[in-house]
């Protein structure tokens, strides 16, 4: 079985075939142990639990980002790094960059100085709404993934949005007071106005929708879906979607741009 794996190395960029034929390999991964350790031990990777669980593997293959360690390689895989990440060497990326988004999308935790309840337990429904959204492994697969980060380089991107849905879900977050020293009914009823402000810009209007970061997520989260929910309740919170104010509804112009005068009489 022949693998070939895109290289970097000191300022250059190449293809680089391995035959694992004759190694034991049962993952990607593990093909790249075995490579590192018989072949080439300068093949540089990043990887920590080998069981899909710290998303610290993800790479792409023949152009779809997958967890290395849970992925069966075939005969002629071309491997390269995630895309949009800087890599530092081989199928080694920087992820500091697209992870500071998170920061943009924090919630602002309950401060109530009369509250004595400061972190109040959720009811398992409660606890249900954003399941899914905590088990954001942080692959970056859905970054990687997203078309828009091609020519927006500042939207916020995929598990961003997704961990704003994750807060706008979450009861124990609000911006305002808490009305009593009880826990707020819901964070996205009561005020989920700074987390709707942080996904307005470079954010949820910038996607496409086209569910290629859903496609790709090992943990089976939906931040397509999270996105058109964090849309909805930006609509009823009375933001508006920026793409329809640059379009017109207004009557049909059939001035000359198509040749057509309605005024030139028939
Ligand atoms: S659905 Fe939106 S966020 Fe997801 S990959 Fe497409 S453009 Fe990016
Ligand atoms: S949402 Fe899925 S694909 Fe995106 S970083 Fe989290 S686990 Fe990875
Ligand atoms: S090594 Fe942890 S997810 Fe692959």
């Amino acid at each position: 079985m022949k693998l070939t794996v895109r290289r970097h190395q000191e300022g250059k960029s190449y293809d680089e075939s391995f035959d694992v034929a004759s190694l034991k390999v049962t993952t990607l991964l593990a093909a790249l142990y075995e490579i590192k350790a018989k072949v080439d031990e300068t093949l540089t990777f990043d990887a920590g639990c080998r069981s899909g669980v710290c998303g610290a593997c993800a790479v792409r293959v023949n152009g779809r980002e997958t967890l290395a360690c849970s992925y069966t390689p075939q005969d002629g895989d071309r491997v390269e790094p995630l895309n949009y990440h800087p890599v530092q060497r081989d199928l080694r990326v920087d992820k500091a960059k697209a992870q500071e988004t998170l920061k943009k999308v924090l919630p602002r935790p309950i401060q109530n100085p009369k509250s004595k309840i400061q972190n109040p337990p959720l009811s398992p429904k409660e606890e249900a709404l954003f399941r899914l959204q905590t088990d954001c492994i942080l692959c970056d697969s859905c970054y990687s993934a997203c078309p828009v980060l091609a020519v927006n380089p500042d939207f916020l991107g995929p598990f961003a949005l997704t961990r704003a849905w994750r807060y706008a879900t979450d009861p124990r977050y609000t911006t305002d007071e808490p009305q009593s020293d009880s826990k707020p009914k819901s964070s996205i009823l009561n005020s989920p106005f700074s987390i709707l402000d942080a996904v307005q810009t470079n954010g949820i209007w910038d996607c496409t929708l086209c569910g290629e970061c859903t496609a790709v997520c090992p943990q089976h989260i939906d931040p397509k879906s999270d996105i058109m929910q964090l849309r909805g309740e930006s609509l009823k919170a009375g933001y508006n979607d920026p793409n329809l104010s640059t379009q017109s509804f207004g009557a049909p112009d059939f001035g000359g741009g198509f040749g057509f005068d309605p005024n030139a009489g028939f």
